[in-house]
This record gives structure tokens, C-alpha cells and sequence, in this order.
């Protein structure tokens, strides 16, 4: 092997390679997370220290049989996903939606999102493929007629890549009446400086594009609208401020909020931490820990030891007013949106020493996920959701074939799975390389795979589950063995050979798209 990066399962994208091919627009140096707009991501490692996405790589060890994206480092991120792989893991509830915007031909940019939606629905997930066909009006002013059609083709390749629509569910958000409701009982926790300060939306922002947006809010939650289950949504992280506000709103649909607490009063994490220590210490030289150790003691404490931390002031201060109140770890039900019965049965509810208040109880012998899923069933008893934060996985976006962005509007920059397979075979043809200037050079230096939209190709597609094919051609093409040429001929063979056969179970696939429960007709038209 040419790389050591390029590890022994023969994964030849391993995502710890310095820049990935991202089909950067080149000088987008800034990470604009724009669900609209037309900026591409230059730099993911951006992603994770400004934003907080995490690597994939940090859990594919706990995903059981990971697709080949995940192996080769394409699902280059994920928030929260350490729910769902654990639910695939011991053959738990879990599901995966995710939204395809009418707009124009489904590509093979969208088969990622297809294929990742198919896995998660054979793994034993329940898979949810939506058409957002408001938001392709509202925020793109598609007509309906246009809508429809491209609806039934996204709807299509679904079902053709493997999408079990009777296993699964396909929908449309226009006429989908309980994410409607949904949406609109979202509506109630978000407001219009919110959603303007997430999305650039100002006064000339139209209503029905803000309504959209609720509509996702609603898309992503709706899995979980018969009983709260962990859920992945697969998207490109252009989508990730949609996450981040959904899984806001999932925690302010809550009837409870469970936190951590030494004393009555409220803490940050910082401080909660720091009260943390200075109760630890106090505590073991106490006689008695549970009445022995003091607010003022442990501000005394933190004074004296002053541990580097910038919460340190504000958790001396909080101590401070606590005065002689003794310190003791507890879990706390904060009422959020409970209804009185909610709150009463949560009361009877939690065993064990408790102390109950205006607008929470505290609880001494149950620990925080006790408490967490206490709270949970009580909600769910009692008319909540009970929603869980929703997970989310993120994928690279592909180079366009001819260098820059992969873009709808560019048809030589992407292929689309309506292309006529000659055109496909074309279009790889004619794609851009990462090759060297002359055959010699490259035979002496080797190709540039990681910058070559072919090679791509074969990594994201081409070599479907084969690893050690697309290891193969990597390899070949680093160590100079491979040649453009010959390469570029053997993916449009294949790019040719997989349009053809996926348009053929194109037309398989309507007879299950027709037996779907979905409207293909708009009645708005
Ligand atoms: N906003 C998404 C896009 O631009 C489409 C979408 C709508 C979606 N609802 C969703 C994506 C829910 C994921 C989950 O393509
Ligand atoms: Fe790209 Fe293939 Fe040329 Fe390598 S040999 S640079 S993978 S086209």
C-alpha cells in the first residue's frame, strides 16, 4: 500500500486525509451554513470545531454493520447519532427520514441521501422519505405542476435504489395534515427573531418560506409522533441549522426538563461542575455529608483553591446566597409544559426521598437517566410527545464533474439519474481529473485521487459495496499504474451500466409507487 491512511479494510477515503474532495467553492473559506444558499462547505474540520458536529469516526465502531459511506468516510459527521447505533445494536425502535425538494431531476447527489435512508431502513430502522413540496414553492417558487412531476421521479429512484414503501413511508408535506398540526404546535416556541437570527430572514422575508420552516421542524419530528424513538435525519451539513433548531424545539415541547442540582438553586454546567469538587472534598471529611456541608463552605473552598475555570466567580457567587443551606446532589423535574395532572402523577411517581416546590421536584435516590426516562414515560402517559432530540448524520458534497461545484443548473457538472446512459458515459468521459500534465509524469508520480471528481465517482458510487475495488483503483492511481484514460473508460462504462439499470427499475418501481399511500396529483394545482 502507497498511504498508511489508506487502511487495511481497504478504505480508501479515510476521512483523517487532510481536505477531503468537497466540491468547495473555491475561496469559501468561511463555513456558511446557509440551507439556502448556494455556498458549498471548503473546509468540514471547520464544522466540527465551530459548530459542534462531531466526527463519524468516533462512533462507526459502534455501528454494526456500517454502509460503505460510513466506511469510506463520505458520512464525514453526525450529531447524536450514539442513540441510533445503539438501537440498531440491540434491535430497538429507531427510524430515519429525511426531505427531498422537487425541484429538478433527482442526481446522484441525492442517491447518497437515498441510499443512507435505505441502509438505515434495512438495518430495521422505520424510513421516512418526504417530498418538501411546500418549501420547493415557498423558498423556490416552483409551480405545482412542476412540483408534481418532479415528486413522481425523486419518488422513483427511491423505490428503485431499494426503498420499501410498504415498510416505510413516503409522503408530502403539503398533504400531510399531522405534520401540518405538528408544525403549527412547533410554531408556538419559536418566534420570529429566532428563526430571522438562524436563517437571515428579515422583513421581506415571505410568510409561507417561515411557514417551511416550521414544516421541516415538524418532517423531523414526525417519526416520533407515536412514541418517542431515537431518530437519524441524513442530509449535507448545509442542513445542520434546521437540526439545531429541531432539536431545540424537542426539548421545549417537553413537559419536563431534568437537570442536576446541589441546593435550591439553579446551576450552569461550568458551575455545576465546580460545585461538583468543592461538594466531593467537603463531603468525604464531613461526619455527616448530608447535612454537614454548607453553601458558604464550599464557596469558601473554591475560593481557597481557585481550580482555572471561568464559571469559578458566578459558582461563588450562587454559593454565597445560599448561606447555611446544606449542599446535597439531587435531580431535578423542572415543569416546563406540564399539564397539572402531569405534574401531580410525576409526584406520586418518583421513588425515594423527594422534596416537591412550586415548579419542580427534587429527588435523592434517583439518578439523572432514571430521572430522564421517568420523566419521559410520565410525559407520554399524560398527552406529551415526549420527544427525543433528534440525531442527524452529514455526507461530503460531490465534485461537480467539471471541477467546481456539483450544480443542478450546470448539466455537464453532475449526472442525473434521468441522463440518457450515453450522456452519462459522455459526461464521465469528458469529466476533469486529478492526472498529471503527460502519461509519463503520471507514471512517475502517480494520479491525484483525492482530488479527482472520478475517482469520486468510484468511491461514492461506482464501486458500490466493494472495497477493495475502490482501494484498487485508488491504489493503481496513486503509485501511476493507472491512467486517466483507461480510467475515466472503465467508470463511464459503469456509470453507463448503472443508469441503465437503474432506469429500468425506474419503471419497475411505479406499479409500488402507484399502491403508495401518496397523492401524486396536487390537489393545489
Ligand atoms: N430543506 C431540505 C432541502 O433543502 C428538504 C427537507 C424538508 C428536509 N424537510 C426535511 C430534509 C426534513 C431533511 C429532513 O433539501
Ligand atoms: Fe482520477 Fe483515475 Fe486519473 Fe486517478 S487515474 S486521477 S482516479 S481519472
Amino acid at each position: 500500500m502507497a498511504d498508511e491512511t489508506h487502511d487495511d479494510e481497504g478504505t480508501p477515503a479515510s476521512p483523517d486525509r487532510e481536505v477531503r474532495p468537497d466540491g468547495g467553492a473555491k475561496g469559501a473559506d468561511d463555513v456558511a451554513l446557509d440551507p439556502w444558499g448556494s455556498s458549498t462547505v471548503d473546509d468540514y474540520r471547520k464544522l466540527f470545531e465551530q459548530f459542534g458536529i462531531e466526527e463519524f469516526d468516533d462512533v462507526l465502531p459502534e455501528v454494526p454493520t456500517p454502509h460503505y459511506l460510513m466506511r469510506r468516510g463520505v458520512i464525514f459527521g453526525h450529531r447524536d447519532y450514539r442513540p441510533v447505533a445503539e438501537a440498531m445494536r440491540n434491535d430497538e425502535p429507531f427510524a430515519a427520514l429525511s426531505g427531498f425538494m422537487p425541484t429538478g431531476d433527482p442526481h446522484i447527489g441525492h442517491k447518497l441521501v437515498f441510499d443512507e435512508l435505505i441502509w438505515h431502513q434495512q438495518q430495521g430502522g422505520d424510513a421516512y422519505g418526504l417530498i418538501a413540496d411546500m418549501e420547493a414553492h415557498a423558498a423556490r417558487d416552483i409551480p405545482w405542476d412542476e412540483i408534481d412531476e418532479h415528486t413522481e421521479s425523486y419518488l422513483l429512484s427511491l423505490i428503485a435504489l431499494g426503498f420499501d414503501p410498504e415498510e416505510g413511508e413516503i409522503y408530502r408535506q403539503s398533504t400531510n395534515r399531522e405534520v401540518q398540526d405538528l408544525a403549527f404546535e412547533l410554531g408556538t416556541q419559536a418566534n420570529f427573531s429566532e428563526l430571522g437570527a438562524i436563517y437571515d430572514f428579515d422583513g421581506e422575508t415571505e410568510v409561507s418560506y417561515m411557514q417551511s420552516v416550521v414544516t421541516q421542524m415538524a418532517d423531523i419530528l414526525y417519526p416520533q409522533l407515536d412514541e418517542p424513538k431515537p431518530t437519524v435525519i441524513p442530509v449535507g451539513p448545509d442542513q445542520d441549522p434546521h437540526m439545531r433548531l429541531a432539536r431545540d424545539l424537542a426539548g421545549r415541547m417537553r413537559y419536563f426538563k431534568v437537570t442536576e442540582a446541589y441546593a435550591s438553586f439553579e446551576l450552569e454546567d461550568g458551575e455545576r461542575e465546580l460545585v461538583g469538587r468543592a461538594y466531593e472534598a467537603l463531603a468525604a471529611e464531613a461526619d455527616d455529608p448530608e447535612t454537614d456541608v454548607r453553601c458558604t463552605d464550599a464557596a469558601d473552598w473554591l475560593e481557597d483553591e481557585s481550580p482555572d475555570h471561568p464559571a469559578l466567580w458566578e459558582a461563588v457567587e450562587k454559593l454565597r446566597s445560599g448561606g447555611k443551606e446544606p449542599l446535597r446532589p439531587r435531580v431535578r423535574f423542572l415543569d416546563r409544559n406540564a399539564t397539572e395532572e402531569a405534574f401531580e402523577a410525576l409526584i406520586k411517581a418518583v421513588e425515594g426521598e423527594k422534596r416537591v416546590y412550586e415548579g419542580h421536584i427534587d429527588s435523592f435516590d434517583l439518578d439523572a437517566e432514571e430521572a430522564e426516562e421517568l420523566a419521559r414515560a410520565v410525559e407520554a402517559d399524560h398527552g406529551g410527545y415526549g420527544f427525543l432530540p433528534p440525531s442527524s448524520i452529514y455526507h461530503r458534497f460531490m465534485t461537480g464533474l467539471t471541477g467546481g461545484k456539483m450544480s443542478s443548473s450546470e448539466p455537464a457538472s453532475h449526472i442525473s439519474l434521468l441522463d440518457d446512459p450515453e450522456d452519462g458515459y459522455d459526461k464521465v468521459k469528458a469529466a476533469t481529473t486529478g492526472g498529471r500534465e503527460t502519461a509519463e509524469k503520471q507514471r512517475e508520480l502517480g494520479g491525484k485521487a483525492d482530488e479527482c471528481p472520478v475517482y469520486e465517482l468510484y468511491a461514492y458510487l461506482l464501486a458500490n459495496d466493494d472495497d477493495d475495488f475502490a482501494a484498487e483503483v485508488y491504489e493503481e492511481c496513486v503509485t501511476g499504474e493507472r491512467l486517466c484514460g483507461g480510467c475515466k473508460e472503465q467508470a463511464a462504462e459503469l456509470m453507463k451500466e448503472f443508469l441503465e439499470d437503474h432506469q429500468e427499475k425506474r419503471e419497475e418501481a411505479r406499479e409500488l409507487l402507484e399502491a403508495a399511500d401518496i397523492e401524486l396529483d396536487s390537489p393545489r394545482k
